[in-house]
């Protein structure tokens, strides 16, 4: 409804995931950097752990992106799977065919395509996002996979991603052979304040707002003590402010408006 009071093209805090609207501060940036190197040094395990909405999905689209043909991936998010539902959709995600085949024989496939695929200098990956809600059950089976491997390195890499609850699943007494895996584990930390302003005003430009600056110091200070940094939370107080200015026909956000839409 404000598109046009503000002369925006489209909407600058929508949580479609459109790479225009990327804001990579520092620990964004960390992280995929980790991602990829333990995804290039074939590390087996890697966690990528963060608060609800601070952006972890999308830091795994990105990385998404950026891995090129030699890396083939399968993507799960996270579902009540027994290993062998897993296997199925890990055999999707690969192109295989996983139809009428036991455990023990998709496991076997898997195996004999992982390393036909390291031969010609290929890299598997496995992606788990929601990873938090995972059973210790699940965890161990995920780890059998891992145990696919040649004498020099892992077949299979292996990301899970999810809100730090699984930091507690994974530090528990039933999973310490799991623990011991993990090669690579980080934790994405919200947005300073400095690269949250930073990341509020790419917003507003890229969605083509053909003012200055339309939240003003004090108004970001209020949406940074609110959101402390998390840019889904930012997004959507933003959004909300907008939609107060524009209804109170009032051009610019300021600390009192924002109060209004907490
Ligand atoms: N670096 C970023 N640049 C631009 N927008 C971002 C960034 N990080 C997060 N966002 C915005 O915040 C929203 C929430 O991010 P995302 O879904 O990746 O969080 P999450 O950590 O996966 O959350 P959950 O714990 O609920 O799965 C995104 O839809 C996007 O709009
Ligand atoms: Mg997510």
């Amino acid at each position: 409804m404000y598109l046009n009071f503000f002369g925006f093209k489209e909407h600058p805090f929508n949580v479609t995931p459109d790479p225009k609207f990327l804001y990579f501060g520092e620990s964004y940036q960390d992280a995929l950097a980790y991602l990829i190197y333990g995804i290039r040094m074939r590390k087996g395990f890697v966690v990528l752990t963060g608060e609800i909405g601070i952006g972890k999905t999308t830091v795994i689209n990105a990385l998404l992106e950026r891995l090129d043909d030699s890396h083939r991936i399968a993507h799960l998010v996270h579902s009540n799977l027994s290993l062998k539902d897993m296997l199925r959709f890990i055999f999707r995600d690969f192109g295989l065919n996983p139809e009428a085949k036991s455990k023990s024989e998709l496991l076997l496939e898997l195996q004999d395509f992982l390393m036909r695929l390291d031969h010609k200098g290929g890299n598997a990956v496995l992606i788990i996002d929601e990873a938090q809600n995972l059973r210790s059950w699940q965890l161990e089976e995920i780890r059998l996979l891992s145990n696919i491997e040649t004498a020099k390195r892992k077949l299979i890499q292996i990301v899970l991603v999810g809100q730090p609850e699984l930091l507690h699943l994974i530090n528990s007494n039933e999973l310490r052979q799991f623990k011991q895996r993990i090669s690579l584990h980080f934790h994405l930390k919200p947005l300073p304040r400095e690269e949250m302003d930073a990341y509020v005003e790419h917003r507003v430009k890229m969605a083509g707002f053909p003012g200055k600056q339309l939240f003003d110091e004090g108004a970001l200070d209020e949406i940074y003590h609110f959101s402390e940094g998390i840019p889904r939370l930012v997004n959507t107080l933003c959004d909300r402010a907008m939609v107060k200015a524009c209804v109170s026909n009032q051009r610019k956000i300021d600390r009192r408006l924002v109060r209004q839409v907490i």
